[in-house]
Order: C-alpha cells, then structure tokens, then sequence
C-alpha cells in the first residue's frame, strides 16, 4: 500500500502569539486560550487532551482522556488507577498533555508530574456522575483483556440490580490525577510555516521563565 501525503499542505493564518501579549504565569495563557476555543471552537471538544506516559515497557504511549478541572496548581482528570496508564504514573509519574485545537491552529504541549488527588475530591467528582458512567467505571477493569463483549454487558446488568436505588460508592481503584506543570509550549500556526512558539519553564523560585522558540 501506498498514499503518498506529501501534498497535503495548510496555510495557517487564525491567529499570532507575541511575547508582549504573554502574562508571566503560563496557566493564565492556557484559561485564556481555553476560553477562546470554547466559545468559537467548541466542535474540537475543548477539555480532550492527549496524556503521553512512559509504559513499563519502556515506550511512550498516548491516549485522550478528559480534562475535568483546572487551577494555578495543575489538570485533573480521572481513571481507573490498574490501568496501563495507573501503572506507568505509579512507576513514572513524568508525564506529558498536550491540546491540539485545530479550529484555531493551536497546540499546547505540557509537561508535568502526576499525582493522585485527595481521595474527598475523586469521591465529590464520582457523586457528581451520572450513575450509567458510575457502574461502568466499576465494571470495566480498564486495560485488561475481556472475553466478549456481553460479560461486560452482563456485568453491568447484574451491578444495576444490587445496586438498584441504593448509592453507589466511589471503588478504591477509580479517581482523579491532577498533572503539576513544569513546563508549557503554546503553538499558534501562522503562515509559511514561521508559527509562533512560546516556552514557559518553572524555575527554582517558582517563577516561569518565557523564551520565544523557532519554530
Ligand atoms: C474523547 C475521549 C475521551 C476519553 N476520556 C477518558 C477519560 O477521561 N479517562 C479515561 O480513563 N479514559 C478516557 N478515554 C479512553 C482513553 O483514551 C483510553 O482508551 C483508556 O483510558 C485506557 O487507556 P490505557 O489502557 O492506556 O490506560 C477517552 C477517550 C476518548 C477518545
């Protein structure tokens, strides 16, 4: 097989990023931005980021996962603590996010480290499910291989008559992460290829250093 892509080509012109419009705490650029994309793009399904890990096999991987809250201090999302991704935070919590919002020809590329949130905090956001998604994250042993399809369905059919309208308690092995930043590029395309690219890196003090990249 053969598909040659090499004419495949854009031109990117929705925006720019200059220095002088960068605040000094890269979170503020991110909430801008994200606000921005929310109002005019939100087809690009504004809160989907990519989570790279490095596996215990020693390769990267990458999947999206949903970002649920963010503040000065991080970006939460939740999962299933055994998964693939559970188990390459535990060993590595080195992780990495980045937002691809093509509406805008945007990128943000994150770097951070992954910690588990308060338990008090997972168990507010799981009350806060609807209950289909509540069962389901109990139900699926996230990562692992399963036989068939209907075990699952059977499965979640027989937690649903236990749990019939009875409360349905966070498991110990379902709950939030939130990804402490140490370093941000934000990629806003422009034409011929000269995009703008700015680097924000946590310093010793905990202030950001901000350098212009090529791009
Ligand atoms: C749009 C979208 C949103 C997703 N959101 C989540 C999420 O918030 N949490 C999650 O665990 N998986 C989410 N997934 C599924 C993950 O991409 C992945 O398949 C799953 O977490 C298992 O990954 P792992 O085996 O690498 O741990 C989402 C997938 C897509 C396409």
């Amino acid at each position: 097989m053969e598909n040659d892509l090499g004419n495949y080509r854009k031109s990117y012109e929705k925006g720019a990023l200059l220095l002088k419009d960068t605040p000094e705490n890269p979170m503020e650029l991110f909430q801008k931005w994200f606000y921005e994309i929310d109002e005019h793009f939100p087809e690009d399904e504004t809160n989907a980021m990519t989570l790279s890990t490095i596996g215990l096999d020693g390769f990267p991987k990458s999947r999206v996962v949903l970002l649920k809250k963010y503040t000065y201090e991080g970006f939460i999302f939740y999962t299933n603590y055994t998964s693939e991704k559970g188990k390459a935070i535990t060993t590595n919590p080195n992780v990495c996010l980045s937002f691809f919002w093509h509406g805008a020809e945007r990128q943000i590329i994150i770097k951070g480290k992954a910690e588990k949130i308060v338990e008090n905090l997972s168990d507010g956001y799981f009350e806060s499910r609807p209950r289909g998604s509540q069962l389901s994250a109990i139900v699926s042993n996230q990562s692992q291989p399963i036989e068939s399809r209907e075990v699952l369905e059977k499965k979640l059919a027989d937690l649903e008559k236990h749990f019939e309208s009875k409360e349905i308690p966070r498991p110990d092995f379902w709950g939030g992460y939130i990804i402490k930043p140490i370093a941000f590029e934000f990629w806003q395309g422009r034409p011929n290829r000269l995009h703008d690219r700015i680097g924000y890196t946590l310093e010793k003090d905990y202030n950001w250093s901000i350098v212009r990249l090529s791009p």
